[in-house]
């Protein structure tokens, strides 16, 4: 008890003192209000810990790979004998993994941590799609936040590549054949992903994109998204009100929970638990290093990416879809998520109001997984279209009959319970339309926004 009274005054005092000197709550860590307090509130500081976790564990590591395609890594020869002529970005690996006090811990979270980001990045988008989080004024967030869920991709395929493995090599091989045939980006990126169109280039280019220039490009991106979320505060739940309020930023807020020290810490502790179980799961079951890249006296390796773009690379496998229509089906996706905010134009944020964009959300979910798991489970084996269309056809069929009977039942209830209430004049627009004096009001108070 002693020690928690020190602990809390000795923070109050410091933290004060920060407060004071900075004006920070005016234009950062502002006070959001008390129904954020639950962790489905805070899923992007989850992306933002575990990228956190990625720029400090990538940093070790850095203390000891090579990026070099070169064969004379001392360390390789001591460590596996007659492998010394393997790659040094290879060998280097080999290195961390087996000599390297705790290596394996450090490179397995690193993997691991990649992979968990990239969840919690989709855990995140999905969110804020069924939620309509997007929608006036956080169009801007939701843009950034589609080039950070690139830029988060883009680190994962430039990592793939640096342990020089042969399966990565085969794998970066057919994304870069996908990634050239990017119209007008294309052409572009040939010279500068490719270099000499040795090994070595190739390499080099994405190790400086994966230690250098995406990281800078995703600290940029993730600047600018926390500072439109700090402008326009946490988005409220969602609702059928078409006025509801959509800005919580101000200290004067009826129930408002300081940042400091409470959402820091609330933040912190999931971080410790996230940290705590990506540790346990990569000591539990550490990484294997799969062969290196041109070891002619290993068995032929499958193609195969990183589960994130499995899906991807099963596109190819369909019949008839060549790399330019799997680029142009993938750049749709793309400008279709991109542009959402100006796609999806009702005022109304619940997923029940919106059918059509829910149609579309499950479409995509259904199509994603289902596309992983048939590419994990059948990689390079062509697939006809009749087959493409039984299993990608029903899920799709299904979740709009469904989605479009529940939209009607509840469009139903709704009526009757305008009639029953007597106010059959709001009929025609089944909803209540938002009047000049009501849309012109003073803010809300929460309690409607949560309605
Ligand atoms: C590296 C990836 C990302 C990071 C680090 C990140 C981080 C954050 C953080 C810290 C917030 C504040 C509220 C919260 O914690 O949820 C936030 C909010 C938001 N993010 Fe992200 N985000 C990322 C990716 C994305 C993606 C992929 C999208 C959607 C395309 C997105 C859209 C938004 C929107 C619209 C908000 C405001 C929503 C709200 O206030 O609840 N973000 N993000």
């Amino acid at each position: 008890m002693g020690f928690e009274n020190w602990f809390n005054r000795t923070l109050n005092k410091v933290w004060g003192f920060v407060e004071d000197r900075t004006g920070m709550p005016k234009w950062a860590l502002r006070p959001q209000p008390a129904f954020s307090f639950k962790p489905s509130y805070w899923t992007g500081a989850f992306v933002f810990n575990a990228f956190l976790y990625q720029v400090v564990s990538g940093l070790l590591l850095l203390l000891y790979y090579q990026p070099s395609t070169n064969g004379t890594y001392l360390a390789c020869g001591q460590a596996v004998g007659t492998l010394s002529s393997a790659p040094a970005a290879w060998c280097s690996t080999y290195y961390i993994v087996h000599s390297v006090p705790m290596g394996s811990l450090l490179l397995s979270s690193h993997l691991y941590g990649a992979y968990a980001m990239i969840f919690l990045a989709i855990v995140h988008f999905f969110r804020g799609y069924y939620l309509g989080v997007y929608k006036a004024p956080r169009e801007f967030s939701w843009m950034v936040g589609t080039l950070l869920l690139l830029a988060t991709l883009g680190m994962g395929f430039t990592g793939y590549l640096l342990p020089y493995t042969q399966i990565s090599l085969n794998a970066t091989n057919v994304g870069l054949v996908l990634a050239l045939r990017l119209p007008y980006a294309g052409p572009l990126l040939g010279p500068l992903l490719l270099s000499d169109g040795t090994g070595q280039g190739l390499l080099s280019r994405m190790f400086a994109a994966h230690i250098l220039l995406i990281p800078l490009a995703l600290g940029a991106l993730v600047y600018a998204h926390i500072a439109l979320f700090e402008t326009h505060g946490i988005a409220p739940p969602a609702t059928s009100d078409p006025v509801q309020r959509r800005r919580f930023t101000h200290k004067e807020d009826e129930k408002h929970v300081p940042f400091m020290p409470h959402i820091f810490f609330y933040i912190t502790k999931w971080a410790l638990v996230y940290i705590g179980v990506l540790l346990g799961i990569a000591a539990l079951w550490p990484w294997q290093l799969p062969t290196y890249a041109g070891n002619l006296g290993a068995a032929a390796t499958v193609t195969e990416p990183d589960w994130y773009f499995l899906w991807v690379f099963k596109l190819v496998d369909f019949y008839g879809v060549t790399p330019v229509i799997a680029v142009g089906i993938t750049t749709v996706i793309i400008l279709f998520v991109l542009f959402l905010p100006f796609l999806d134009r009702s005022p109304r944020t619940h997923p029940r109001d919106r059918p059509f964009f829910v149609i579309i959300g499950n479409s995509l979910v259904a199509f994603f997984a289902t596309m992983t798991v048939w590419g994990g489970l059948t990689p390079g084996i062509q697939i006809l279209p009749l087959n493409v269309a039984e299993v990608l056809g029903p899920p799709v069929v299904v979740n709009a009959i469904v989605v479009f009977l529940f939209y009607r039942r509840y469009q139903a209830r709704y009526r009757a319970r305008l009639l029953a209430a007597g106010l059959s004049d709001r009929l025609p627009g089944i909803y209540p339309l938002p009047s000049p004096a009501r849309a012109t009001a003073a803010p809300r108070a929460e309690a409607t926004a949560r309605e």
